[in-house]
């Protein structure tokens, strides 16, 4: 195996992070007598809390009780990294569900939403300018981090099967691989995908086609930034699950983005970044400076759930929100074969929670969807939101499959399909009013 050197993917900022004078005052805690007195701690009084014990209520029945013991842990500040219970629970699940070839040189820090960990990710590694390669279509939340750099982007095509190596290859075709070794080279410096379930598409990346990227990210030095929030979220039997890239990296090249999103709760905002030792170091280096630790409460809350539930528990409970959203992808696809068969085409989503269909005869749905869209009671994300270049048009549409009944799907179709109509029409009357008017 080699030995990656990471200082290629840091920019000025990152490379100047250091930790603080006072984090090695702290760390000699550890060492003291036990009748040494601390005088330092920054930490607020627990005994000036408002609240002292709490109890949740789940589902079936059962309550999560937060002892008063537990109750200060959810209200105080806490390590950087994480809460060490969830910290050690997040890297028991990763270990398990990934089995990771690197897992010695690796670490794990829990993040505010996977969105968080993207963005100090990001923040570690982008200059001003610099060449991106980017999964297309792709996650706006992604873009909006990377926008402000004004990156140049090299949108690597996707189609069903996901991510296409060849179009990887192509985007890089203008370096060569020995190019990474050139500090003043600008050849980019990672890849972002969303290879399960990718929001907007809904496509899973094939084995296959992940081995292959994966290859490439080693022949041109890269790392793979892995965006997998929907990972649970995969539309057959776990153990069909194609491997994630974090279980292919043999070279230590991968940071992989989880979430408790989409299976647990999008507003307690716990996610996690798990890769190479150096790179997470600095991402705790940001964070620490950025928010000093995540919620306190949230993170306890999950662990709580997760000590709970145990490993059998999880899967059970993952099990049944996949089940949920493969009968509302099912309902959406019914409504779409009724509805917009012979006016727009699409894939079937392998997972997630999005349709992403092309509407071939108009040009661009983005006046249609903002102009005409409310009047027929619908409303869709036009695709240009998740382009590379949002000046660009767009024949796609994003429908959501998450939250609506059978029943409004059916009915949100069917306005889609008279508004698709009616853009056609108006679209064919400016066209035959160009030509001869
Ligand atoms: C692909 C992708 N990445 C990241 C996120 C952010 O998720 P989180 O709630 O974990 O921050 C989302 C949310 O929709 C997403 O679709």
């Amino acid at each position: 195996m080699s030995q990656m050197k990471y200082d290629r993917f840091l920019n000025e900022i990152s490379r100047r992070r250091e930790p603080s004078l006072l984090r090695e005052l702290f760390s000699l805690q550890v060492e003291a007598p036990e009748d040494a007195v601390f005088l330092m701690a920054g930490m607020p009084n627990p005994d000036t809390f408002p609240l002292v014990e709490g109890s949740l209520t789940l589902r079936d029945g059962r309550a999560l009780t937060l002892s008063p013991k537990k109750m200060v842990d959810c209200l105080q500040y806490g390590p950087t990294p994480g809460y060490p219970p969830l910290l050690k629970q997040l890297k028991d699940l990763t270990q398990r569900l990934h089995e990771p070839p690197r897992w010695r040189d690796s670490d794990v820090v829990v993040t505010t939403g996977s969105q968080s960990g993207l963005f100090m990710a990001m923040e570690m590694m982008m200059s001003p300018n610099d060449y991106v390669l980017i999964e297309e279509p792709c996650y706006t939340g992604a873009i909006s981090i990377l926008a402000p750099y004004s990156p140049r982007y090299l949108p690597v095509n996707s189609d069903s099967e996901g991510m296409i190596p060849d179009s990887l290859k192509a985007a890089l075709s203008r370096w060569r691989p020995k190019d990474a070794q050139d500090p003043l080279s600008d050849i980019p410096k990672f890849i972002y995908t969303i290879p399960t379930a990718c929001n907007p598409t809904g496509a899973v990346t094939s084995e296959e086609r992940r081995r292959e990227i994966y290859k490439t990210a080693c022949e041109y030095n890269l790392l793979i930034l892995e965006d997998d929030p929907y990972y649970f979220l995969q539309f057959m039997d776990e153990e069909k699950f194609p491997s994630s890239y974090l279980r292919l990296d043999t070279e230590g090249r991968v940071l992989r983005f989880d979430s408790f999103s989409k299976i647990i709760a999008s507003g307690l905002r716990v996610g996690w970044v798990t890769g190479p030792q150096p790179l997470i170091r600095k991402i705790n280096l940001h964070k620490g400076a950025s928010v000093i630790s995540s919620a306190s409460m949230s993170q306890v809350v999950v662990n709580e759930l997760l000590e709970m539930w145990g490993d059998e528990g999880l899967r059970k409970h993952v099990r049944e929100v996949r089940r949920f959203y493969h009968t509302q992808r099912d309902a959406m696809l019914l409504a779409a074969e009724k509805h917009l068969s012979g006016l727009c085409e699409w894939s079937v989503p392998a997972g997630g929670m999005f349709l992403w269909i092309k509407v071939g005869r108009i040009s661009d749905t983005w006046s249609m969807v903002l102009e005409r869209a409310m009047k027929k009671k619908v409303m869709v994300v036009p695709g240009q939101g998740f382009m590379t270049d949002s000046s660009s048009l767009c024949q796609y549409l994003r429908l959501s499959f998450s939250a609506n009944t059978p029943l409004n799907m059916e009915k949100g179709l069917c306005g889609l399909a008279q508004l698709i109509r009616e853009e056609i029409e108006l679209q064919n009357s400016h066209q035959f009013l160009q030509k001869w008017g």
